[in-house]
């Protein structure tokens, strides 16, 4: 073979072989860099399939949960479960398989296929070597009127999870911050008044609270935090999305204590993603237009029972009114970075619920006002 030729054929070979490297990762996100909003493949080149979802750092390992979704609009109701997925890098995730299946042959459970199951988080139980998954969950066929908790727990990270019970909080507990307004009788004229979206009159005057204290708080957009002293908290919008409620879990992680707390009364606070920075709780919120986007908010307090205060909307340049046409999930400290954090939200597709993307970037801060910038391409 004369060395022309010889060399045209490893040339030919090294074309091959790199092409194959750039199909198996499939995209530019795989690899190094993370590309907000494109497709995100998986180690099987699948756009990775966890919305609404969160992350759990396991020993050196990052582990994803969201929601598995799937074509068209029947999508957004649960058919398959929750999805997790792991990587050592954030960029590149394999598929670890569905986490939390949901019922297929008993329609009445809790978590019957059609149900809807969002948001999935999991924390660790160092008590009881664990791991404990949230969700916000909703019975087939009632739309968003369960307003519930799911529970579930596995030995083993990635899953299976073993569902434990559905719940509404704090049933018969009044929160620490309660006020005298709130233990008032609430008139059966206020009872059917409210049903969700805007109010210009404060909520406070319709006792939401009082109406469900006995039978336990609503409790829809919801996320986990577990602070440096191992104590978990359940945060979640409450009383018709309306009011943000903050609640103890018992040591086990499983259940609600009876201790919680109400903030940002008619605020209708979603999507609420928390996150401690130099002693200081934070978080990063939406505003409450279902799955279409809107303007990003933000908070801060010296303890987790506040006094929270809240800030300017985070996202900042075009389309920050829109939060980069996304809404919040998650919020991860970066990987070997303390004090930086990466800010982790969905951009919904609700006419084909499994095209959802996922738009991550950086937080960076001007005092206590965490700033989030666009960004086509980044690494940490
Ligand atoms: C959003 C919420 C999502 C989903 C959606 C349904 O406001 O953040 O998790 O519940 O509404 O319309």
């Amino acid at each position: 073979m004369k060395k022309t030729r010889i060399i045209q054929l490893c040339f030919l070979l090294f074309a091959v072989a790199f092409a194959g490297c750039k199909g198996k990762s499939g995209s530019e996100q795989a690899g190094g860099a993370f590309t907000p909003g494109e497709l995100w493949p998986d180690n099987n080149g699948v756009h990775i399939n966890a919305h609404g979802g969160g992350i759990l750092h396991d020993g050196d390992t990052y582990y994803w949960f969201g929601e598995h979704k799937t074509e068209g609009t029947a999508g957004n109701n649960a058919l398959v479960g929750v999805h997790c997925y792991s990587s050592k890098d954030l960029y590149n995730w394999k598929d670890e398989g569905v986490a939390l299946s949901v019922v297929t042959d008993d329609s009445t459970h809790s978590i019957a296929k059609g149900c809807i199951l969002e948001r999935p988080k999991v924390i660790y139980n160092k008590k009881n070597n664990n791991y404990v998954m949230w969700f916000h969950l909703e019975p087939k066929g009632a739309g968003y009127s369960g307003a519930l908790s799911g529970i579930a727990v596995s030995d083993k990270v990635a899953g299976p999870y073993k569902f434990l019970r559905a719940v509404r909080p704090n049933a018969g507990s009044w929160p620490t911050n309660v006020q005298d307004i709130h233990k008032q009788r609430v008139p059966e004229s206020d009872r059917s008044k409210f049903t969700g979206g805007s109010l210009p009159a404060h909520p406070d005057s319709l006792n939401l609270l009082g109406r469900d204290m006995e039978g336990g708080q609503m409790a829809r957009d919801m996320n986990l935090f577990v602070d440096d002293d191992s104590k978990a908290y359940h945060i979640y919008s409450s009383e018709e999305n309306s009011t943000l409620h903050i609640s103890l879990l018992t040591d086990d992680y499983t259940n609600y204590s009876g201790t919680y707390a109400r903030f940002f009364p008619g605020r209708f606070m979603e999507a609420p993603a928390m996150f401690k920075r130099d002693g200081k709780y934070y978080l990063i919120m939406s505003g409450c237009t279902g799955w279409a986007p809107n303007a990003g908010r933000s908070a801060v307090a010296p303890s987790i029972w506040g006094p929270w205060e809240e800030l300017e909307n985070p996202f900042v340049g075009e389309d920050s009114d829109l939060s980069f046409h996304s809404q919040s999930t998650y919020v991860l400290p970066a990987p070997g970075k303390p004090g930086q954090f990466i800010y982790m939200g969905d951009r919904w597709t609700p006419e084909n619920a499994i095209d959802g993307r996922y738009i991550w970037l950086p937080i960076r801060f001007e005092g206590d006002q965490p700033i989030i910038e666009w960004q086509d391409k980044w690494s940490y």
